[in-house]
């Protein structure tokens, strides 16, 4: 083995030149003069370079977090899922179409049956697409319609023109949406086809989209009204990625490890082969951010943080790691240096409205979320009790058992695929994910006031922050008081 060879710089100074890496614990919003009061502060932000959001709360790309439940759900209340990928590509793709699905303006792919198609057929139909009427179609031309109603009681094997409504109550494009709720409501029907100006069938038109619009006024959705939502990808699986962008707003990459020369070659062949935008991570510093703002031209978000989720042992395990809060900051700065218009999601480590301000106050433009999002019912994790208690299953992407599934394995290096960065357990049961967005919401606002800031834009240029002493955070929770929840046995 040869000599030790002199580093540039001494050992010793690397201690002298260390680092700090703040985490959420560290550091407290400095209260500042406000102008406006909680309520009537602007959450609304940009996640992409294109995509808007009405709350900056992005679901994370897990498999015990996020399918098209959370995601339609999230997206309903103003944020954003982005769909896990440890399943086949059709899976994927499936959810990705069922989020697109779950409303429109006007709905484009419409399911549709052919005249001389079986009742059982068009049964079959409704059934597996979860819907109650179908627009029947001979070539491309408008012939008629079937509604449950109509198929519900007939024989299987009849034809579907024996028993569709051939009297079309139908719109041309161009219809405005108030002028298709008055027909809906005037003939009391659920579904209004749009035709072009041959009589060929163009979109669908339904009484529960417009329902929808009403009741979620604050929804993320792309121009056709659909709901936004967006898809984890390996940068080594464009097949995936190219099957996904057909559906997907976004496409996410899903590597530990972004800031490495195999995944920056690879993701530049997928940013050339792809149209949804592209938002890159997991990276942690400013030079991995300087790297992809001059090698990775089309980058449209960056995913920012590593080793600081809950159940991550990416830190513990191999002492590498940028916790979210200090890489946030850090990519903040690249993307200023160079005015790059590339928002950052910070993911990892969220565990209270704060943590989510935080961030923000970093130069975050969103959050990205796990722990608080598996504990809802809208998560695919299996529900269970634990002494009376509800608690939903929550775990790594890097633990022994997601890993098992094999299909998210190259979110991790190759010597490290043998080494679990993560671990699984429970979570408490919380109810509907919309209980955690209106907490999260009132609780950013209130920090928000505090920091004096009106929007996260005056977050970035007013907020300031000042780091805690150790008995400073002892002091920042409730003390010299016995809480109920300590009385109580912990699980
Ligand atoms: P929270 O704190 O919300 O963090 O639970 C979710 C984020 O953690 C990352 N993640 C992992 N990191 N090992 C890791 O080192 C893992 O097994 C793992 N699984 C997820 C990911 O960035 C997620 O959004």
């Amino acid at each position: 083995m040869k000599a030790q060879e002199a580093p540039k710089q001494s050992f010793l100074e690397k201690f002298k030149e260390i680092q700090v890496a703040l985490t959420f614990r560290d550091v407290m919003i400095v209260p500042g003069r406000s102008e406006v009061e909680p309520s009537e502060v602007d959450v609304r932000t940009r996640v992409t370079r294109t995509h808007r959001l009405n709350l900056p709360f992005v679901s994370s790309p897990m498999d015990t977090v996020t399918e098209s439940e959370m995601a339609i759900a999230v997206a309903r209340w103003g944020g954003l899922g982005v769909i896990h990928r440890n399943c086949s590509v059709e899976e994927q793709v499936e959810m990705t179409k069922r989020v697109k699905r779950a409303e429109a303006l006007i709905i484009r792919d419409v399911i549709t049956v052919k005249p001389d198609d079986t009742v059982g057929q068009a049964l079959a139909l409704m059934k597996k697409h979860d819907i109650s009427g179908l627009p029947v179609v001979e070539k491309t031309r408008l012939v008629g319609i079937v509604t449950g109603r109509d198929v519900r009681f007939a024989e299987e094997n009849l034809l579907v023109k024996q028993v569709m409504t051939k009297n079309i109550i139908k719109a041309q494009e161009g219809i405005s949406i108030d002028e298709a709720q008055k027909l809906l409501h005037d003939h009391k029907i659920e579904k209004l086809p749009i035709v072009n100006e041959t009589g060929e069938l163009s979109g669908l038109i339904t009484f529960k989209d417009i329902l929808l619009r009403g009741k979620y006024p604050e929804a993320a959705r792309d121009e056709n009204g659909q709901l936004l939502c967006a898809a984890a990808v390996s940068p080594f699986d464009l097949d995936r990625a190219k099957k996904l962008d057909e559906f997907a707003d976004i496409l996410v990459t899903d590597v530990a490890h972004f800031h490495n020369d195999n995944v920056f070659r690879a993701t530049k062949k997928l940013l050339s082969e792809v149209s949804a935008d592209v938002i890159v991570g997991n990276i942690g510093t400013y030079k991995a951010a300087e790297d992809a703002i001059a090698e990775l031209e089309e980058v449209s978000g960056f995913r920012v943080g590593i080793g600081s989720g809950s159940i991550c042992t990416t830190s513990e395990v191999t002492k590498a790691g940028s916790p979210t809060l200090f890489a946030t900051a850090q990519v903040s700065d690249a993307v200023a240096k160079y005015g790059a218009d590339i928002p950052i999601i910070a993911d990892g480590g969220i565990r209270t409205p704060g943590d989510a301000a935080i961030a923000l106050v970093a130069g975050a433009s969103a959050v990205m979320i796990g722990n608080l999002f598996a504990r809802c019912r809208e998560s695919p994790g299996t529900l269970i009790t634990i002494g009376g208690r509800y608690y939903k299953q929550y775990r790594g992407m890097g633990s022994i058992t997601a890993r098992a599934k094999r299909y998210s394995i190259d979110r991790y290096s190759m010597p490290a695929k043998g080494v679990p960065e993560g671990v699984e357990g429970w979570v408490p049961y919380k109810g509907e994910v919309s209980i955690v967005l209106e907490e999260l919401t009132s609780g950013l606002r209130a920090s928000m006031g505090y920091a004096g800031a009106s929007n996260i834009q005056e977050l970035w240029t007013k907020a300031q922050l000042a780091a805690l002493s150790p008995s400073g955070a002892e002091e920042a929770r409730p003390h010299d008081i016995l809480l109920p929840s300590e009385t109580q046995e912990k699980v």
